[in-house]
């Protein structure tokens, strides 16, 4: 067992690492940022989730996730996001902005409950650099590691970066070394480094193979891969650090430390599936590559890459093998809603041969040609397996059909026709036909999601009214209510505010609670009202500071008199939709006796509403510039798109 001196860190030190830490920069190193207003918002590291409510407020330097409900300050982000202590995340921050930290004498008695886990971060760092000494510096080292690397095309300033080592061939170099150094056998052994054999003398595990060290996101050594130099039928090719506190395979992506940024900048990963792969790319300057190391893609990998980009690139092997390893992380990665695209790379290369053969031009060129998106992929790969077998064609067609109609989930219209086109051309079927079948599928499965719904509303068919079509029909003879609806703007933005004040608690939708969809879905920058603004914000801080939703007496007897009588104000108003728009609207039969549901629903969707004008403006200002003509009917389904949802959400508003 190592011992780890007592860290005492000075508190002027601790204070100049906070007040010098920015939140924004340092979240921005783990996480895809976007703004929103005058604050940043991403997918949530903490808690699986799709659309991002995990907040930053960079002016209060706190974060909030609106999911999961974790929040804090810079420090807090560190410790929770890399495991680490208060003391760790400080040294982290101070070394990330270069600032020296002032300790005081470390006191005479050893701290004798150390983590397993910085121990053996500890023993990792020192085995890492005695392997790139010998790689670089030792005779045998140079002569044997040395030109394995140089044969594989591998340069010195890859070599160190990438931490890259050699572990000597005579069993005992590496731990006689660091048993010297004083590191426990015990940790020697969990790390993976050593092995003993019964009875017998420890022995390097690594013996006479290359090292690869893997990193964390952060650029700690949770572990090693080492390889074989030569074939050999008894031996495996790599040998990995066993599973320990600190390596859990299945959420480490080799690469991702030293890949990390350049993911995000360009908004895309690739993922392939070695150590010398990754190596290979970043040397051709292909730098957003991470490895699965040889298992199929994880959940917990996943994650680590959503939270840099969610446009993922699967570059595998041609094979059976790399195929079907592709199409097991593909349905993963659609579940997760990624976009996926795939490439199949030639028979027998790997990116790794294929970057070194060809060269990094060839390669993106090659990739860009070969992306296939998952109907392109399924239809090459189908196709190819079918032949001319009649029966698996059909199925084939069948398959391709279920998986558009699935598209339409997402509302892309434009892409549907696409894919429609496109597969029929290449499945040598009528375009029409395919059309039929795909909205056979889409019909099937509204028919069973509105049979479920009945079934959990406990309601008779009949008597159900179709929500949606009744919601058309309303606003198909209003077709002037748009502007009725926009020139009430004060009066919308105060309702909001009451929901806000009044029904923050309720549960609402999937979001969990009102206050919960109303920072997560809207955009506070669309309230026009200083003071409602202003009391919105108010109300979001004391959330975030106090991990409770704020009482109405925060505000009804808040110091400022404008707030204590907005506030009142907006309490007074009377809700409950009129008699008129109750009968018009048969939606609001769907929620019984709890009148503000129809409330807030109106509420909400008049502010969505608001930023469809403005996504339809947009839309319109570059349909007037576009000349292209595929371009322009792309933009001409969008704005037809977007006007079916307004007509959709102009039934829900409720206009007093
Ligand atoms: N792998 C492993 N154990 C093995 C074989 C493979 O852990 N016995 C993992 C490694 O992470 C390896 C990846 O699977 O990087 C891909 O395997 P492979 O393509 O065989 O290795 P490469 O890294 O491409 O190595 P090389 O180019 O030297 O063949
Ligand atoms: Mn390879």
């Amino acid at each position: 067992m190592i011992y780890l001196r007592a860290e005492m860190i000075a508190p002027e030190s601790i204070q100049q690492v906070i007040s010098r830490s920015d939140i924004v920069e340092v979240i921005g190193q783990f996480l895809k940022l976007r703004k929103r207003g005058a604050n940043y918002i991403a997918n949530c590291p903490f808690h699986n989730e799709k659309t991002p409510s995990f907040n930053i407020n960079p002016s209060k330097g706190i974060y909030k996730c609106f999911g999961c409900g974790k929040g804090g300050d810079v420090v807090s982000f560190v410790e929770e996001y890399e495991k680490f202590s208060f003391v760790e995340a400080i040294r982290w921050l101070a070394n990330y902005y270069q600032i020296e930290l002032n300790e005081t004498e470390a006191p005479e008695e050893y701290k004798h409950q150390q983590q397993v886990e910085e121990s053996l971060r500890i023993v990792n760092e020192f085995a890492a650099a005695y392997f790139q000494d010998i790689l670089l510096n030792h005779e045998e080292g140079r002569l044997i590691g040395g030109s394995y690397f140089e044969e594989r095309g591998f340069r010195r300033h890859i070599i160190e970066q990438f931490r890259l080592g050699y572990c000597l061939d005579k069993w005992d170099g590496f731990v006689t070394e660091a048993l010297a150094r004083g590191y426990s056998l015990e940790l020697l052994e969990k790390a993976g480094l050593v092995k003993t054999r019964d009875g017998g003398r420890p022995y390097d595990n690594y013996k006479g193979r290359v090292i690869f060290p893997i990193f964390s996101a952060t650029g700690r050594i949770l572990g090693f891969g080492a390889r074989i130099l030569k074939k050999a039928e008894h031996a495996p090719k790599y040998v990995n650090s066993p599973e320990n506190e600190l390596y859990v395979k299945n959420k480490v992506l080799y690469g991702l430390y030293q890949s990390r940024q350049s993911i995000g900048k360009l908004d895309e990963c690739f993922l392939v599936e070695g150590y010398t792969d990754v190596i290979s790319l970043h040397q051709a300057g292909v730098t957003n590559v991470v490895a699965s190391s040889g298992t199929s893609l994880t959940e917990g990998q996943l994650k680590l890459i959503g939270n840099l980009t969610r446009n993922l690139t699967i570059l595998y092997d041609g094979d059976a093998a790399g195929i079907k390893a592709a199409m097991r992380g593909l349905d993963m990665a659609l579940a997760e809603s990624f976009n996926v695209k795939l490439v199949l790379l030639p028979d027998g290369e790997d990116p790794d041969s294929f970057v070194q053969k060809s060269g990094a031009e060839a390669f993106k060129q090659y990739v860009e040609t070969h992306k296939r998106d998952v109907i392109g992929f399924r239809l090459e790969v189908g196709l190819k397996e079918a032949g001319n077998d009649p029966v698996k064609k059909s199925q084939l067609v069948n398959e391709i059909a279920e998986t558009i109609s699935r598209i339409n989930k997402t509302e892309d219209f434009t892409l549907q026709q696409y894919y429609l086109r496109e597969s029929a051309t290449r499945l040598q079927i009528d375009e029409e036909g395919l059309v039929h079948l795909v909205n056979k599928f889409i019909r099937e499965r509204l028919q069973q999601e509105r049979r479920q719904k009945e079934r959990k509303q406990g309601r008779d068919a009949e008597e159900a009214p179709d929500d949606t079509t009744a919601a058309m029909y309303a606003a198909e003879a209003e077709p002037s209510a748009v502007s009725d609806i926009f020139s009430k703007d004060n009066r919308q933005e105060l309702q909001l505010l009451k929901v806000l004040l009044e029904y923050g608690d309720k549960p609402y939708e999937e979001s969990g609670t009102v206050a919960q969809f109303f920072f997560e879905t809207l955009d506070v920058d669309l309230l026009e009202h200083p003071l409602v603004k202003r009391i919105v914000l108010l109300y979001y801080e004391y959330w975030v500071t106090h991990h409770q939703l704020p009482d109405t007496k925060y505000f009804t007897s808040h110091l400022e008199k404008p707030i204590r009588e907005m506030a009142a104000e907006v309490l007074h108003i009377k809700f409950s939709p009129s008699e008129n728009w109750v009968k018009k609207h048969k939606v609001e039969v769907l929620f019984g006796e709890n009148v503000y549901d129809a409330d807030i629903k109106s509420t909400f969707s008049y502010f969505e509403l608001k930023l469809l004008r403005r996504m339809l403006a947009e839309n319109m200002q570059q349909l007037q510039q576009e000349k292209d003509m595929q371009k322009v009917m792309a933009l001409m389904k969008t704005h037809q798109g977007l006007k079916q949802r307004e007509k959709e959400l102009m039934a829900l508003v409720i206009v007093r």
